[in-house]
């Protein structure tokens, strides 16, 4: 029935196929700490939901799916990163689609980089009126706020971006000031990554949190487990509950995964100061390889075609090295995309460095 859509897929070299790797060093997952293997964090986790009398959220947290641990969670989180109060939700995905598809009322205007995430794209599409300003061009966004006539403008932007890992410009948060727009911010990758504290853009930039922004952040990359959370004034995050969509009609986020990421959560914040630096060993070995200073964790290397990406990839994978490899037109130009995770060893990234500067 699809056999002529996936030929198509397969001649333009963009076939898909989930894959199980075992025994290679992994510069590809958005583990970036590495938490997903420490035993401590399964165990702590297992305690701490073992002192719960339930053990599954059972319903939606609008019916009686809420639990304390979900509580204790969004308090802990909106207290570290300065927000008033926070929502937990099954993945960053829902979370996306559930803020931008509720926020943008019919009188209002969505105002998204042309980079953020498939999630906001989707979500885009259920909302009235929407216009995409070049990725982190704010001047364009400027000129666009300037002549909208909505009520309510709402710019989404990406903390991190998740394919080349620049940064969000500073300014786009002072515009969001100036023309008292929302603003989310979708931290997916920058949360435990980047900032002072390792909590993200926000931090990064010591910016004040105001009213109008909103945080979402996901626990499946530097929190080690699965799900997200959203934070945001009391009011959005009321509003939220009562009209977004993803968060009334499916089951509260598991309880396991919240517990694994508070436990997470709590280990990053006290280890910060170690983790940064080992974070920056890596970041001189790209300095010392290939003359640049990352941004962020993502290293995007430029190769600029499709099946040169794949080949690159494979060629990798012989010697049990695993790097991204991120086709056109997820990519304007296809990368590898190399993750500067925690566990990986300045040698094993040089290795990996100078092999990647030899087959190019
Ligand atoms: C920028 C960004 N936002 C949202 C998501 C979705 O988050 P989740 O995996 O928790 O659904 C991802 C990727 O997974 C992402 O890279």
């Amino acid at each position: 029935m699809y056999q002529k859509e996936l030929n198509a897929i397969k001649r333009a070299n963009l076939f898909r196929q989930r894959k199980i790797y075992k025994n290679v060093l992994d510069f590809a997952s958005n583990d970036y700490l590495g938490l997903a293997n420490r035993k401590k964090s399964l165990q702590k986790a297992c305690i701490l939901l073992k002192k719960e009398t339930s053990f599954a959220p059972k319903a939606s947290m609008l019916i009686n799916g809420y639990h304390p641990i979900h509580q204790k969670f969004e308090n802990f989180l909106a207290k570290i990163n300065g927000f008033e109060a926070g929502l937990v939700v099954g993945s960053g995905f829902l979370a996306n689609i559930a803020s931008i598809e509720a926020l943008v009322r019919k009188n209002d205007e969505l105002f998204i980089d042309s980079e953020f995430h498939a999630s906001g794209n989707l979500a885009a599409r259920l909302v009235k009126k929407v216009s995409v300003f070049e990725h982190n061009n704010e001047k364009e966004l400027e000129s666009l706020l300037q002549k909208s006539k909505a009520y309510r403008k709402i710019i989404a932007i990406e903390g991190v971006y998740s394919m080349i890992g620049d940064l969000a410009k500073r300014e786009i948060f002072e515009l969001a000031k100036k023309y008292e727009a929302i603003l989310i911010v979708d931290e997916a990758h920058s949360s435990g990554t980047i900032g002072k504290n390792l909590l993200g853009i926000f931090d990064y930039y010591d910016i004040k949190i105001e009213p109008n922004f909103i945080k979402m952040g996901t626990l499946g990359k530097a929190y080690g487990s699965y799900g997200a959370y959203i934070l945001s004034s009391k009011e959005i995050r009321d509003f939220l509950i009562n009209r977004a969509k993803p968060i009334i009609y499916s089951t509260a986020p598991s309880l396991f995964d919240i517990a694994l990421a508070y436990t997470n959560a709590k280990y990053i914040l006290k280890h910060k100061d170690k983790i940064r630096k080992k974070l920056n060993k890596l970041k001189r070995v790209v300095v010392e390889v290939l003359g640049i200073w990352p941004e962020s964790l993502i290293l995007p290397i430029v190769i600029g075609d499709n099946k040169k990406v794949l080949q690159l990839q494979k060629k990798l994978l012989k010697k049990d090295l695993f790097v991204g490899a991120i086709r056109e037109p997820t990519v304007p130009k296809a990368i590898l995309r190399i993750i500067l995770r925690e566990p990986i060893k300045k040698k094993e990234l040089k290795k990996l460095l100078e092999l990647i500067k030899e087959y190019d």
